[in-house]
């Protein structure tokens, strides 16, 4: 069993936590004892959970936990865990940045050098040179506070893929998009696999559908409104292979019968119309036809507006139930509120 360290976006650390959880349980990589301390995640695994991390959208980076220390009356105490094995003659750097309202006032470069001659000792005949732009290993660490977590870089994020797919950079542009990360993280919560079929009944202009897709599903896409299937239509070309339908239908009246996961962001009124329809009524009608088309076990996310109360319909559908619920402040007048449901029985 090792020890894994994935350090979180600090924007919606719920979220991301949720999302790094939800991601290993798609994957099948089980996970023990995972604490989260600020916005440094641990915990232990017998298989890599490079996959489930390399999908999180608010991951930035997975390592294997080496060391973890402690600053008391400023001095650090280092506690080596166990050492990954490492070819000889590479080049190596340690990198550590602080996080967190109250950080320490022991310098980081303190920090990287003491951790650097733990790293030689360790590998006494390896003859490691430091090169701190293009190493071949990095030890990455990030210190909470008085806490200070280090590990063998395995993965880290490439923030420059994901702005490719923002919705500005769609060829078309449809308002009440949602960010790519937001999107990616709330089909990573409906615990998505490769090859299984995901299903987003208001899909406006495709984001999540394309997150889905791009992790290998077979993503079918309804929306009332025909001009927003045309725009997913063409920003889905842009990016991914055909492995998609889209439909003109109304969630009221699903129009296909089985899904194995949904996530969906339903109209709040504010960017996009509900058609008249009252936003719980709109939620209430979805989720009873959604309780029919998903079987035991699978999931069901959507978000709306916090103010609503959106999970007070839920006590209405009791083969669903709530396996948890996250509020996420997108700006001073909305916090958006997503519900991750499970279904209980066939
Ligand atoms: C918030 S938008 C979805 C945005 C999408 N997540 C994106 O990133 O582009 C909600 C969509 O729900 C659609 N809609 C509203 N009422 C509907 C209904 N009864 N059935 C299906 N779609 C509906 C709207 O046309 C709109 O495109």
């Amino acid at each position: 069993m090792k020890k894994y360290l994935v350090y979180l976006s600090g924007d919606y650390l719920d979220l991301a936590f949720e999302e790094l959880k939800a991601s290993l349980e798609a994957e099948k990589i089980d996970y023990f004892n995972i604490e989260l301390n600020s916005q440094v995640a641990v915990f232990e695994s017998q298989n890599s959970p490079l996959i489930a991390v390399k999908r999180c959208a608010y991951s930035h980076f997975l390592a294997e936990l080496c060391f973890i220390g402690e600053i008391e009356n400023n001095r650090l105490n280092i506690q080596v865990l166990t050492l990954p094995e490492l070819e000889e003659k590479k080049s190596i750097r340690v990198r550590i940045n602080k996080v967190g309202k109250k950080k320490t006032s022991f310098s980081t470069s303190k920090m990287e050098k003491t951790i650097a001659k733990e790293i030689y000792e360790h590998y006494q005949n390896h003859d490691f040179e430091v090169d701190l732009i293009n190493s071949d290993y990095t030890f990455r660490g990030i210190c909470v506070e008085n806490k200070l977590f280090v590990g063998f870089e395995l993965y880290i994020q490439d923030k420059k893929e994901i702005v490719k797919r923002e919705p500005g950079k769609r060829p078309v542009f449809r308002p009440g998009a949602m960010k790519v990360k937001f999107s990616r993280s709330l089909v990573n919560l409906c615990r998505v696999k490769r090859d299984s079929i995901f299903y987003d009944p208001f899909c406006g202009g495709g984001g999540l559908l394309l997150e889905s897709t791009l992790l290998g599903a077979y993503s079918i896409g309804s929306d009332l409104d025909y001009r927003a299937i045309e725009c997913s239509k063409i920003n889905l070309k842009a990016y991914v292979q055909k492995k998609y339908a889209l439909i003109v239908a109304d969630s009221r009246k699903l129009p296909i019968i089985y899904a194995d996961a949904i996530a969906t962001d339903p109209p709040y009124s504010i960017q996009s119309s509900t058609h008249g329809e009252e936003i719980l009524s709109l939620l209430s009608k979805f989720l009873k036809e959604a309780q029919n088309i998903l079987k035991k076990g699978s999931y069901c996310v959507f978000c709306s507006p916090k103010k609503n109360q959106p999970e007070k319909i839920i006590d209405y559908f009791p083969s669903f139930h709530l396996k948890t619920m996250i509020d996420t402040r997108i700006h001073g007048s909305l916090t958006r509120r997503i519900i991750v449901l499970v279904k209980n029985s066939d």
